[in-house]
């Protein structure tokens, strides 16, 4: 009888310790999905959170795009916090995951945690956002947009719109959150641009946190402190859309009284956009699923990588939202 039971005692932390390696064998538990097969690829994934539109967009890309790669994922949501990123990939470093993947919140405060995975033989790829680590040996490469070029586009459209007046243009800017490197890239970027012609002033610039409610709040702030606004510039169409809210409220026209240039191109933007509310998007895809999946069975057969993929992406006005509404998927 106790041979018996240490037999099947034996057979279940077997079992367990199977499961717990990085391969998987096709197991699956709360919180992953997809996998299948003995050489299947295990990825740890930390994602952000669910603050935008974009990201809600961009966690249904990675994890469709897991399930048709038969790639299993594990994935956990920051909620905004960066020692809940850092804890998340110490256990995916911990379950002997194939690979990790992550978006980092703010772009500092990475290279010791990345040193563990690289102690521990586990690959990392970046995804959307950037680590400022001077170690980029750290992770194998980093996919996503150049939130750079996303400001100057913002930066150019509006040159072109003011280019036949000599008055001062008075701009708020509604920045994503602190530290992170789409608010950094995309607040230096049109910065740039703008600074050419003295008359561009940007009279207010505060985070909004990449949400809508904080687009709200901070816009209803900067309406009740600085008198004549001409312009906002939001990092991202959440915010935008909270900021319209804020000025409809005070009366205004936003689109009119004032002008409104967002980043991303959601549905969301997109539908205010061709409602004339917003005035200019730059596109920022969040569709990065496919190409992360691929450089991850890459990078776990030992491949050689591009050390940056950049995401492809347009711009839109107003007439051309209302031609590719229709067809927009997220
Ligand atoms: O990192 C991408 C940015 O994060 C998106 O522009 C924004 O909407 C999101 O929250």
């Amino acid at each position: 009888m106790f041979k018996r039971i240490s037999a099947l005692v034996l057979a279940g932390l077997t079992a367990m310790a199977v499961a717990s390696c990085g391969s998987g064998g096709g197991t699956t538990s709360a919180g992953t999905s997809g996998g299948g097969g003995d050489d299947s690829i295990t990825m740890g994934f930390s994602q952000v959170g669910a603050e935008s539109g974009w990201r809600t967009a961009n966690t249904k890309s990675v994890q469709d795009s897991a399930k048709n790669a038969g790639i299993t994922l594990k994935f956990s949501d920051a909620q905004q916090k960066q020692e809940n990123q850092i804890k998340a990939i110490r256990s995916y470093i911990q379950q002997k995951v194939d690979i990790i993947a992550f978006s980092p919140v703010v772009e500092s405060g990475w290279d010791t945690v990345l040193k563990e995975a690289q102690n521990a033989k586990i690959p990392v790829i970046l995804t959307d956002r950037a680590v400022d680590s001077k170690d980029t040996s750290l992770y194998k490469t980093f996919l996503g947009s150049d939130f750079i070029e996303e400001g100057k586009k913002a930066g150019q459209w509006l040159v072109e719109e003011y280019k036949d007046t000599k008055d001062p243009v008075n701009i708020v800017e509604l920045q994503g959150t602190t530290g992170s490197a789409p608010a950094n890239d995309r607040k230096a970027g049109f910065a740039e641009i703008i600074q050419a012609d003295p008359k561009f002033k940007i009279v207010a610039s505060q985070t909004g946190d990449f949400t809508r409610a904080k687009g709200k709040e901070v816009m209803e702030a900067f309406l009740k402190s600085t008198p004549d606004i001409d312009v906002l510039y939001a990092h991202n169409d959440d915010m935008g859309l909270g900021a319209i809210e804020a000025i409809e409220g005070a009366g205004k026209v936003p689109g009119k009284d004032i002008k409104i240039i967002t980043v991303d191109a959601v549905k969301d933007g997109m539908q205010a956009l061709a409602d004339g509310k917003i005035n200019f998007i730059v596109e920022c895809s969040p569709l990065l699923g496919p190409q992360l999946m691929d450089l991850a069975k890459k990078v776990v057969k030992g491949e050689q990588v591009p050390a940056r993929v950049v995401t492809e992406e347009t711009t839109f006005t107003q007439e051309q939202a209302k031609q590719v509404l229709s067809t927009r998927q997220y």
